[in-house]
């Protein structure tokens, strides 16, 4: 760890003059721990802490991570808490109405100088010993000033702020790394895929107030892996819930296994899966009705409409999923290697009538809010993979990934690389994308 990861204010100014030693941080290289080429992955990525702390450092600094929607923020002193990987961070809208993003952590003693979960306010007082800052990050009160060296002086101690923040349709992204190539180009032809939920019409979308969080006891990459590639777990551990859903007189397994689709396999580790269909619909949705399918078709293109428009699962590496059908937006939280915590939002079309937006609200928490019905197979599932992860033999047993192996093609109707819709191959795409930036030194790392 060198001197260019000192913290900076909002002034660009390092802030003191300490240096940490090397063997702080000595890397672990993970070479052999993922073989994404054969679909193999030892599954101490799991449960080894000082791998975890290695993501913290070369996975999630470096990385372009999903914040907040815009629509969180409407008029200056708007805020927002949330994390960047284990970093408390504030997103807020400044005087000047620009939305940006600071480390919610007191430069006086590291306390949180905002406790609320959202809110409005005027300026960010830590309730420690009372250091202020203002919404563009500055400290602007210090009580007992006086009694600080001449030295001392505030523009050396504001807020620390995200060195990289911007949005994609509404999606508020932020980097640390000053270094991250631009947001559109880590997205890349994702954008073409996440673009089915979120530009149905020139209106875009907003979120439904507040947002659920809950804590699993997993690994991050569980949840952020399945949402890539696994459309596979569908029929087994949803079985009860889609019995629920299906139609009377149809059995369960018409509506899904009959179905062709796709995987979109992205090697910056990226990965959606889409059944495909010609009368695809929002099938038993009050949506449904509202949809106005030949626009759709007009805007987004038939092979959007029949795939990933209504169904489906997709990750923006790192941790950042969603679900169409319902507009489920959510966060899988890094909390240690064992622990994650799930931020989940409602995204709907603004053009929506407001029973409309209620009612998808309503089928978002039935299905994959905390106690959805499907959201609870899912939690359960990486519990339990968890649970027994930590057992010396069981943690020396690799994990099976080679469904699809070699499917890998340009199917001529979807941009990028796709596999089939059960394949493990975005799956690979994500362990192979994370070995490299484990066992790539991030730009803190680099030596001055
Ligand atoms: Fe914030 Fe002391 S920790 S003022
Ligand atoms: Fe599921």
């Amino acid at each position: 760890m060198t001197s260019n990861m000192a913290p900076r204010g909002r002034s660009g100014q390092p802030a003191g003059a300490l240096t940490r030693p090397q063997g702080l941080a000595r890397p672990v290289d993970v070479s052999g721990l993922v073989d994404a080429a054969g679909g193999l992955l030892d599954r101490i990525i799991f449960t080894d802490p000082q791998i975890y702390q290695q993501e913290l450092r070369r996975v999630f600094a470096p990385s372009w991570l999903f914040l907040a929607h815009t629509d969180q923020f409407k008029k200056p002193g708007d805020f927002f808490t949330t994390y960047m990987g284990e970093d408390a961070v504030i997103v807020t809208m400044d005087r000047t109405r620009t939305i940006r993003a600071f480390l919610n952590s007191c430069r006086h003693r590291g306390a949180r100088v905002c406790r609320a979960d959202f809110g409005t306010t005027r300026n960010f007082t830590c309730t420690y010993h009372g250091w202020s800052y203002d919404l563009d990050g500055a400290l602007i009160s210090v009580p007992n000033r006086t009694g600080y060296p001449d030295g001392f002086d505030t523009a050396d101690w504001g807020l620390v702020e995200v060195a990289q923040l911007d949005t994609y349709r509404g999606l508020i992204f932020g980097t640390w790394n000053p270094q991250a190539p631009p947001l559109r180009e880590a997205l890349g032809a994702m954008t073409w895929y996440m673009d089915a939920l979120l530009d149905h019409d020139d209106e875009g979308t907003e979120v439904v107030a507040g947002v659920q969080k809950w804590v699993l006891e997993g690994n991050w990459k569980l949840a952020a892996e399945q949402f890539a590639t696994d459309w596979y777990h569908v029929n087994m551990s949803h079985a009860s819930a889609l019995m629920v859903l299906t139609p009377a007189g149809k059995r369960p397994k018409d509506e899904i296994v009959h179905r062709t689709g796709r995987q979109y396999v992205d090697p910056k580790g990226h990965g959606a899966g889409f059944p495909v269909h010609p009368k695809n619909r929002f099938d038993a949705q009050p949506v449904h009705e509202w949809t106005d399918y030949p626009a759709l078709h007009e805007r987004l293109g038939a092979a959007r409409v029949q795939g990933p428009l209504t169904n489906g699962h997709a990750t923006v590496f790192p941790n950042f999923s969603y679900l169409p059908v319902v507009g489920s937006l959510r966060i899988w939280h890094p909390k240690g290697p064992d622990r994650m915590e799930v931020w989940a939002w409602t995204i709907v079309d603004k053009s929506w009538p407001e029973e409309v937006k209620e009612a998808q609200r309503l089928y978002n928490l039935r299905t994959f809010g905390p106690s959805g019905i499907f959201e609870q197979d899912d939690g359960e599932n990486w519990s339990e993979v968890q649970a027994i992860a930590h057992g010396f033999v069981t943690n020396r047993v690799a994990l099976n990934y080679q469904m699809g192996l070699g499917s890998e093609r340009e199917d001529g109707r979807h941009p990028g690389t796709t596999s089939e819709l059960y394949s493990d191959a975005a799956g690979r795409a994500f362990y192979g994308r994370w070995q490299q930036l484990m066992n790539t030194p991030a730009w803190h790392e680099e030596q001055t």
